[in-house]
């Protein structure tokens, strides 16, 4: 068991603790929530209101040549460097759930592989409400969504098993979102690969947490939001790979100007861009590019290898903790005790989650607010964020966790659901 002043000890020792100071930060609020919204890095706060005034207000039109156009490839190449990619192999824009529709309606289209779409069970819903549509677009069987023990682990054997007896284009997240099960990425491409399928990685729960190499793991596609890990704001453009060679032999379905090879020569007939660009469709939606630049520098500054080291570290004193303490009190530890298995969230349950989950949010007059998120139908997820996230603050969590249960405070708070948990 870690204490307070040994807490305390391992933040001052940590490598990565000066990047805090680079986030807005409110008092007496401990934030674990990163894995779904990341804080807002102060340089994004300034980059945009100067960019409000001067960019659009003052340049107007001309900003385009002066500052925009070149913002979506500029971003793009640092997510390349992120991703350990060629530059020119990432764009950025739009949305996680449209580049998924886009660029497996173009898989589809081409033919390389058979005509069948699988996710799994621990699938983002938008994911599986993505591929359950394409679907219907399409004159396919019906999409298969494997499923395993629970919720928690994939179980490798049985997806493997899938893939090889309904080859096609599988759809997985490389970190689940419930429980934050890490699969084995490199192993899976390859067994694709050998059983004539291909993986579409969604990367949003794992990019900014854990090093993922595109290259190194033979992955073709992948795609993923930036609004996590990344500290790209809400809704932030996502970002799409796609493996070089296949470049020229998918085209987008929604062929709309920007992806067009000239689209400055207003010409009446479409031709796609002879490059990634050709996945772009309209105007780039510049003050969200603009918000989302310094939590890419930031994580690029920071290293990945490092973020993913110390997220490991306070992953497993947090759970370490939990074991000793929280165990014994009703809770339930959901995601991989194995860090090899896990990203960067932990995830536990109680019979009491919601109200818990309330209680550590209203905080009290002794205890700061908590943020985690909820996730039905009794998950906690406790966001581990490497860039700001302090090892004291998880001694915190568990002590007021113990207390809320011990005390019986949860009981206060209604049993009934809000919009979003
Ligand atoms: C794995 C995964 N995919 C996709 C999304 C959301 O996609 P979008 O950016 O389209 O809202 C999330 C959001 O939490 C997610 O966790």
């Amino acid at each position: 068991m870690i204490d307070l002043s040994n807490a305390k000890l391992l933040d001052k020792k940590d490598v990565l603790s000066k990047f805090r100071s680079l986030f807005y930060h409110q008092e007496n609020e401990l934030y674990f929530d990163g894995n779904s919204l990341g804080k807002l890095p102060l340089l994004a706060k300034k980059t945009i209101e100067e960019a409000v005034q001067k960019q659009w207000g003052e340049g107007l039109i001309r900003s385009w040549n002066q500052h925009w156009l070149s913002l979506p490839s500029r971003i793009s190449d640092k997510y390349s460097e992120l991703l350990g990619v060629e530059t020119g192999e990432i764009i950025i824009g739009e949305s996680t759930s449209v580049r998924l529709y886009q660029v497996v309606y173009a898989l589809l289209k081409e033919g390389s592989f058979p005509k069948h779409l699988s996710t799994d069970i621990l699938n983002f819903p938008t994911d599986i409400y993505i591929l359950h549509g394409l679907e219907k677009s399409f004159t396919i069987p019906p999409l298969k969504i494997i499923s395993y023990k629970g919720e928690v682990e994939a179980e490798i054997e049985i997806l493997k098993a899938s893939i090889k007896n309904n080859p096609g284009i599988v759809c997985l997240s490389l970190v689940s979102y419930k429980s934050a099960y890490l699969y084995p990425m490199k192993q899976l491409n390859r067994w694709a690969s050998k059983h004539q399928s291909l993986i579409v990685w969604d990367l949003s729960h794992a990019v900014g947490a854990v090093a993922v190499d595109l290259k190194e793991t033979e992955t073709i596609i992948a795609l993923g939001c930036t609004y996590k890990y990344m500290n790209g704001g809400p809704g932030a453009p996502a970002f799409l790979y796609i493996n070089e060679e296949w470049h020229s032999k998918l085209l987008n379905p929604i062929q709309g100007w920007f992806g067009h090879q000239h689209p400055f020569d207003f010409s009446k007939k479409y031709e796609a861009a002879n490059s990634i660009k050709r996945f772009a469709s309209g105007t780039p939606a510049i003050l969200s590019l603009l918000g989302m630049e310094a939590g890419i520098d930031i994580t690029l500054e920071a290293g990945i290898k490092l973020l993913q080291e110390k997220s490991i570290q306070q992953s497993e004193a947090f759970i370490n903790e939990l074991i000793q303490e929280l165990v014994p009190l009703g809770f339930s530890i959901e995601s991989p005790l194995d860090h090899r298995k896990r990203g960067s969230h932990v995830t536990i349950s109680h019979p009491a989650s919601w109200q818990i989950c309330q209680g550590l949010v209203a905080g009290s007059d002794v205890h700061p607010k908590i943020i985690p998120d909820f996730r039905p139908p009794h998950f906690i997820r406790f966001g581990i964020t490497p860039l700001y996230t302090r090892f004291e603050e998880i001694k915190r969590v568990i002590e007021v966790l113990k207390e809320i249960v011990k005390t019986k405070r949860y009981l206060k708070f209604p049993m009934k659901k809000s919009e979003v948990t």
